[in-house]
This record gives structure tokens, sequence and C-alpha cells, in this order.
């Protein structure tokens, strides 16, 4: 399995850091919605779920976390722990986020609004749309 992880262009000088995301350029979609978590309560796994073709930027802001992905075939723990790290999640990639630090803000940038027919939350169901994909 291919992780994709960008190393966003931090701008910083005397003052501080900043890093600017425009769709199309640093993100590979049309930004539609953006949300984020934060006060994650210790041992909580999020996330445990797929999409079937939302795609995903995460960007650990503050803190830090890890991601699980899975692609029915294949798993792989990627860390978060820097403002200008983002990886990317694709569709039909089952996703958990984990071992949040107290202080974990969890960015997402997604390429659509929500929507709950988006999901698949089954494992199993989730194992036999991988597996057609994997056909194709
Ligand atoms: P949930 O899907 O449980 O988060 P995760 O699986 O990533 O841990 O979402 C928690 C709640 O927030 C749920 O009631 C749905 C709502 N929600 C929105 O209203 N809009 C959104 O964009 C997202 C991601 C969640």
């Amino acid at each position: 399995m291919q992780v994709v992880k960008y190393m966003f262009q931090p701008h910083g000088d005397e003052r501080g850091m900043l890093v600017a995301l425009e769709e199309f350029n640093d993100i590979p979609f049309r930004v539609k919605r953006v949300y984020y978590m934060y006060d994650t309560k210790a041992g909580v796994v999020r996330g445990n779920h797929a999409h079937k073709s939302l795609e995903q930027i995460l960007v650990c802001i503050h803190g830090k976390c890890k991601i699980r992905l899975d692609n029915g075939r294949e798993k792989k723990v990627v860390n978060l722990e820097k403002p200008y790290e983002g990886l990317y999640v694709a569709n039909n990639m089952w996703r958990e986020m984990f071992d949040f630090s107290p202080d974990a803000v969890l960015l997402v940038l997604a390429s659509e609004p929500y929507d709950e027919k988006d999901y698949i939350r089954d494992y199993d169901e989730f194992l036999k749309i991988a597996g057609q994909d994997h056909e194709n």
C-alpha cells in the first residue's frame, strides 16, 4: 500500500510559522468541507469506516495522533505529529484514528459535503467492496 503524505510548505519568519493550502495546488481535490476533532478522550478510536467516493487530507495541526489505513489487503499506521504534514486518504480506504495526545487537533479537508450514504460502516461490507475494487 502506498501511503501519500504531503509535506506542505511552511512560511516561517521571526514572527512564527504559517501554512497555506490551496485546492488543486497543495490539495489534489476541490475542498468542499472542513472539520476538525479536538478534546479526544484517552483511548478513543475514531473513524472505523471507509467512504465510497470521498477523498480527504488529514492534518494534525496541534499535538499528535496515529492513523491506521486499511485497503482490505494491507494495513499501515501513520504518525501525524507536525502541522505541515498532510495524509491523503483515498476512497475505499478503512481508517481508524487513535492515540490522540490530549492537545491534538485533527483537521480534515474533504472533497464532498457530509453525506451519510457515502459511508461504509460495516467492515465485512468494506472487504467485499475493496475486493471488487482490486479486481478491476
Ligand atoms: P462521526 O462520523 O461519528 O465521526 P468519526 O467517525 O470520524 O469519528 O461523526 C460524529 C458526529 O458528527 C455525527 O453525529 C455526525 C456529525 N458530523 C457532521 O455533522 N458533519 C461532518 O462533516 C462529520 C464528519 C460529522
